[in-house]
């Protein structure tokens, strides 16, 4: 076998066999198929597309490039993954709440790229909390709290780690088998029963449109299903931002509301529906719902913190400038755009712009005012926070045209639809 064949067999269009799948990762992985070659096989893959059955082979391939976790615990394990958006911390108060309610969450996470958020960066806001668990340690605050959120360990599918960092810098990110081989080779090396999806679609989303988004999901249940786990995949909207704060600490104040029995509507409604799915799969009968509004998963979000070497009563971070943007005009606000607030977060310096860059942690976007909701002239509609204050004219030019004041709301529906 050689890198030239494999590469040539995708780019006339053909399937690549198991056995090139299976050698050409393994060789990359091991430096013997450099990089300039796998770049052209991306592209391949990218341009010629995969079937369900090679992209479960390249999901095998990568899986086999590293560690399993072997988590064994009396109870059923299931986990959630998010495609990444805006405002996107619903993982906070859902693996506390699920765990509440009687399952195992291990959830792997990982950090914000680009104009998305990470669920470790903003967990990294609490003081003395700790990312990087031992596998000994993951199993133990398994069986202790019913809940783990950390960062992927080393030998996790490690041919995807290098895979990944290429298509970041090749312009191949943007393809479902690549994707889905990805997301999916990272959660089943992790060794949960079974998967919750949340595939979200519109401009703060990596799919932009619904058929995208359904294929996406599509082939991600596909490639779960073809290994023997029990997936179910939600399509959420993502054209708006979730909740009224993107960025860190202010994402994990806003969880920390939502835990106690408050919060906002949407992010209430998406963790519900995505513990519903959760519990199900698991075969655990307890109302989701209910746990959440009696404030019940805050006990197991504290000790999820505090295992982890979090201070869960401490003070977070404050940004030391602040910015509003007031309404200009009174009405009611139309549209807010996911993608303009998740820019505007970056720039004020709650993502990175490079992988090696560290986050503010306090960094990040309040919206004052979503779509829907009426307001008059000079009110409070975004506040920027930054520890940069240069970072504030950049991000404000993120937001031109990402809102509009009118007399009636775009509508949009969070959860659009299920593929199981
Ligand atoms: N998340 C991943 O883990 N991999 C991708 O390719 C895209 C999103």
């Amino acid at each position: 076998l050689s890198a030239v064949d494999v590469i040539r067999t995708k780019r006339d269009g053909h399937r690549l066999t198991d056995d090139q799948i299976d050698w050409v990762v393994d060789a990359y992985t091991r430096g013997v198929v450099a990089d300039e070659q796998m770049s052209a096989l991306a592209m391949a893959i990218f341009l010629n597309g995969m079937d369900t059955a090679e992209a479960a082979r390249l999901t095998q391939a990568m899986i086999d490039s590293g560690e399993r976790l072997d988590l064994k615990v009396d109870r059923p394990t299931v986990d959630k993954h998010s495609t990444g958006g805006v405002g996107d911390k619903i993982t906070l108060p859902l693996a506390p709440l699920v765990a509440a309610c009687g399952a195992a969450v291990p959830q792997l996470s990982g950090r914000g790229l680009g104009h998305t958020g990470g669920t470790l960066d903003k967990l990294e806001s609490i003081p003395g909390w700790r990312a990087q668990l031992s596998t000994d340690e993951i199993a133990r605050q398994l069986a202790d709290v019913g809940a783990v959120v950390c960062a992927a360990t080393e030998g996790l599918a490690p041919a995807d780690k290098k895979l990944y960092a290429l298509r970041d810098v090749t312009s191949t990110v943007e393809s479902i088998p690549l994707i889905a081989s990805s997301i999916m080779s990272k959660k089943i090396a992790e060794g949960a029963e079974a998967l919750v999806l949340d595939v979200k679609v519109g401009s703060g989303a990596f799919m932009k449109n619904l058929d995208q988004a359904r294929a996406l999901a599509e082939a991600l249940v596909g490639i779960g299903k073809q290994h023997g786990r029990k997936v179910t995949a939600l399509l959420t909207d993502m054209s708006i931002p979730l909740g009224r704060t993107v960025g860190n600490s202010v994402e994990v104040e806003e969880s920390v509301e939502v835990l106690k029995g408050g919060g906002p509507r949407d992010i209430i409604d998406l963790t519900v529906a995505l513990a519903r799915e959760m519990l199900a799969l698991a075969g655990i009968d307890t109302d989701p719902a209910e746990v959440l509004a009696s404030g019940g998963a805050y006990e197991t979000w504290c000790r999820m913190i505090s295992a982890q070497g979090g201070d869960p009563e401490a003070a977070l971070p404050k940004a030391k400038h602040v910015h509003v943007v007031t309404a200009e005009e009174s009405g009611v606000l139309e549209t807010l755009d996911a993608y303009a607030v998740g820019v505007a977060a970056w720039r004020l310096g709650a993502g990175r712009a490079r992988k090696e860059d560290a986050v503010q942690h306090a960094a990040g976007v309040i919206c004052h005012a979503k779509p829907g909701d009426r307001v008059s002239q000079g009110d409070p509609l975004l506040e920027l926070r930054t520890d940069t204050p240069d970072a504030v004219a950049a991000a404000l030019e993120a937001l031109q045209g990402g809102y509009a004041i009118g007399d009636a709301p775009s509508e949009q529906e969070l959860l659009i639809d299920t593929v199981r």
